[in-house]
């Protein structure tokens, strides 16, 4: 095996009578070719005894780092040296204006639903994950829907099993929050939901946001209060609001909320309620000492409103030209 030293030292020598890219990469192969000097040394390694492996291999190992890095640089070289050509000789013009690399932007649902999170977060709400892909229990069950309630069917529902389906709302986030936090709870979360529906009013996916607080006193108050000073952070201040007696079966009492759309009717925006003392149970959670309120906020629904939109399929046609007016 010669010496490292004397090796780099041609090495180096032929390289720099190299002065184009299609002679480096001959010499590329020659080197570090799968026949190439490396490879034979590697081959010569065999004749050897362990320890002179060892130290032999280390050396060769060297010499590629080496020369790989001296190939490298002298491509750079080359190639600066061909644009410095073309410029001298003006076969590139300097004066053309440069390629605009055209900027992506969030998308409309993203903005709206970061700009909600924020206002919670601002009143003490920590922000979760929850999954898409949900079980009965959590989807349904735990969440006291009985088992004869329409939205289980297969009309309403994506079932991808008879026990696993596409989660039809947040709420699932209640269920599985609850059971890995201990009170006081005060938590949202924002995702994606699946319902089967099309029309200028439904997609089979949307958004929604889920809150939830869980505390020694909370109250119907508390949760109205909550939610009309969202409303007016995300609209008005002079919005008019108001709350409507509802049923749902997670929530006991529950509403709905309406603003005052600009054509003067009343737009129905978000559902809430005190969550239902079987939902507490379910998750065991000590009635005499702790009570809570939830809301469910369809995102679509309050950028349709915000940004005056007249049909949801929009948001997901990935039209450019619509997408634009966002930024
Ligand atoms: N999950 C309900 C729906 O999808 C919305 C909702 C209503 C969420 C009341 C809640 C709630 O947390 O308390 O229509």
């Amino acid at each position: 095996m010669s010496d490292l030293n004397q090796i780099i030292i041609n090495v180096k020598k032929e390289i720099n009578l190299i002065n184009n890219i299609k002679e480096l990469n001959i010499f590329k192969v020659k080197y570090l070719g799968k026949k190439g000097y490396i490879s034979s040394q590697f081959l010569l390694l065999k004749k050897l005894t362990k320890q002179e492996k060892i130290e032999n291999s280390t050396i060769i190992n060297n010499i590629k780092k080496q020369i790989k890095t001296l190939i490298k640089q002298h491509k750079n070289k080359l190639e600066s040296n061909n644009i410095k050509f073309q410029v001298l000789n003006k076969k590139i013009d300097i004066t053309l204006p440069g390629r605009y690399f055209k900027m992506g932007s969030q998308h409309p649902i993203t903005m709206v639903i970061y700009d909600i999170e924020n206002f919670f977060i601002k009143l003490g709400f920590k922000i979760t994950e929850s999954q898409e892909i949900e079980d009965v229990y959590h989807n349904f069950d735990a969440l006291n829907i009985s088992e004869n309630h329409p939205s289980r069917t297969e009309q309403d529902t994506f079932w991808l099993n008879k026990k696993n389906l596409l989660r039809t709302q947040t709420s699932n986030m209640q269920i599985r929050m609850m059971k890995i936090l201990n009170p006081p709870i005060r938590i949202l979360t924002s995702g994606k939901v699946y319902r089967n529906d099309y029309d200028n009013r439904h997609t089979p996916m949307f958004h929604q946001i889920e809150g939830l607080l869980i505390d020694n006193n909370i109250n119907f108050l508390e949760l109205k209060a909550i939610l009309s000073l969202f409303l007016k952070y995300f609209f008005d201040e002079k919005l008019k609001i108001r709350f409507r007696p509802s049923y749902f079966p997670f929530t006991e009492p529950s509403l709905e909320v309406d603003i005052m759309g600009t054509n003067n009717k009343w737009i129905e925006v978000l559902g809430a309620g005190m969550v239902h003392p079987n939902v507490l149970g379910n998750i065991n959670i000590n009635l005499l000492n702790y009570s809570g309120c939830a809301f469910g906020i369809g995102v679509e629904r309050l950028a349709m409103l915000r940004y005056n939109i007249n049909d949801i399929r929009l948001f997901f046609e990935n039209d450019i030209r619509f997408l634009k007016q966002f930024k």
